[in-house]
């Protein structure tokens, strides 16, 4: 930990803010520029690290420490933030039943994916570009995933190649997330070198193939890294959607070319119907990731939430089905699983906790999330995974 995280550890106080400001003031030739020390009045104390309580605590030390443009890029959804907000929203049409009976330290969160035995269902999503958000990026997130024993998912997108993160030390379980071209070679290559550095499975996300952020297009940003941001606004792709080219062609054959690539389990990740589900398994693959890509795909399109028991229903057990977009808390994770989920993938929680104190900020989410599921868990008076049942949770989506 370096000296500015350890100050962070702690966080200042008003009082030592303004005694720090006044010291300077006193030795300062501008003290007449400076008599009205606006920056400080309309801000409220920021929490230390000792004092991160819930993930939500993370965030605005997350968006004070990056630029804007950085910012935007975790926090946006696609156009008008329907889905976005709906996969929040979702949450509250789910109630716990409170079942009570069994004490927290009794809880055994453990559970089994692809023959992988985890020390809990709450997984990391891929999301890209992590040295945005700190210096140590993916490597980080990585030893803070080793450390609390989480299944980590890299995105293709990454700052440092999947080899890399793979081989720097940290020795926890890694996925390796692909967004295909359209020329099979470099899939072949990257697919093989993931495996080859031990990634336990290949996730395959199709989702992202019309999505358009209004938000960062006013940041002139192009893609979340400081040195890219435009000179001018971007001009549009030249289709008429409006997006990337690069993800436009996606069809379920995908699946068939992939599939003698991979040695390891292959996932679908952006599946939102039951479907859809049926036809990733016709195409050959082992297991779904229930997933609007956090708001980030098709806007006006349902939470995650409401459809993952009619993808489950179309799976009928035959592959795990995971879950992700808008899970914030411990609870959160134990509804979906009440619903049928094999795991949860969090993403902007942990960037939260990676932008705003490194690695162990990236810890200290993972382990409030475990504690949070352990005690959600508790309440509802079930002591495994296995014997989360239905009777859990009662749903009032509209
Ligand atoms: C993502 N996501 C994503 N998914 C993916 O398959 N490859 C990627 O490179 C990325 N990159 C990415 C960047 C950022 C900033 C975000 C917020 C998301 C989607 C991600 O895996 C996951 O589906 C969502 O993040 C889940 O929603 P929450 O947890 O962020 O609400
Ligand atoms: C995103 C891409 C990288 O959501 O998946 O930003």
């Amino acid at each position: 930990m370096g000296k500015i995280e350890k100050r962070w550890r702690t966080g200042m106080s008003r009082r030592e803010a303004l005694a720090g400001l006044a010291s300077f003031l006193a030795a300062s030739p501008l003290l007449h520029a400076q008599r009205d020390p606006w920056p400080l009045g309309p801000h409220r104390r920021f929490l230390g690290f000792d004092e991160m309580r819930d993930v939500f605590d993370f965030e605005p030390i997350f968006r004070a420490n990056v630029p804007l443009s950085v910012y935007d890029y975790t926090a946006h959804g696609t156009e008008s933030e329907f889905t976005l907000y709906r996969n929040r929203d979702a949450f509250g049409w789910v109630d716990l039943i409170d079942r009570g009976g069994v004490d927290a330290k009794d809880v055994d969160t453990s559970t089994e994916l692809f023959g992988h035995r985890m020390p809990s269902p709450i997984m990391l999503a891929p999301t890209a570009r992590q040295r945005t958000l700190h210096p140590d990026g993916e490597l980080g997130m990585h030893r803070a995933a080793t450390t609390t024993g989480t299944t980590m998912i890299v995105s293709n997108a990454s700052s440092f190649p999947f080899t890399r993160i793979a081989r720097a030390g940290a020795e926890g379980p890694l996925w390796f997330q692909r967004y295909a071209t359209r020329e099979m070679e470099p899939n072949r290559v990257a697919l093989g070198d993931a495996q080859e550095v031990g990634s336990q499975t290949i996730v395959v996300t199709i989702d992202q193939q019309a999505s358009y952020y209004e938000r960062d297009l006013h940041d002139r940003h192009l893609g979340g890294t400081p040195r890219r941001v435009a000179r001018r606004t971007p001009p549009n792709p030249p289709n008429p959607y409006r997006v990337s080219a690069g993800r436009l062609w996606y069809e379920w054959k995908l699946f068939d070319d992939l599939r003698p690539m991979c040695e390891v389990p292959m996932l679908a990740k952006g599946i939102l119907t039951g479907e859809g589900a049926k036809k990733c398994l016709e195409h050959g693959c082992d297991g779904i990731i229930v997933s609007n890509h956090g708001g980030r795909a098709i806007d006006y399109g349902p939470s995650s939430l409401e459809v993952l028991e009619e993808v489950v229903q179309a799976v009928g057990g035959r592959v795990p089905v995971l879950i992700d977009s808008g899970f914030r808390r411990g609870s959160d994770a134990l509804k979906a699983l009440a619903l049928g989920a094999d795991g949860v993938c969090f993403g902007r929680a942990s960037r939260w906790g990676l932008g705003a104190f490194g690695e162990e900020g990236a810890q200290r989410v993972l382990e409030i999330l475990n504690a949070e599921l352990r005690q959600a868990m508790a309440a509802a008076g079930v002591s495994s995974i296995a014997g989360i049942d239905r009777g859990i949770v009662k749903t009032n989506f509209p």
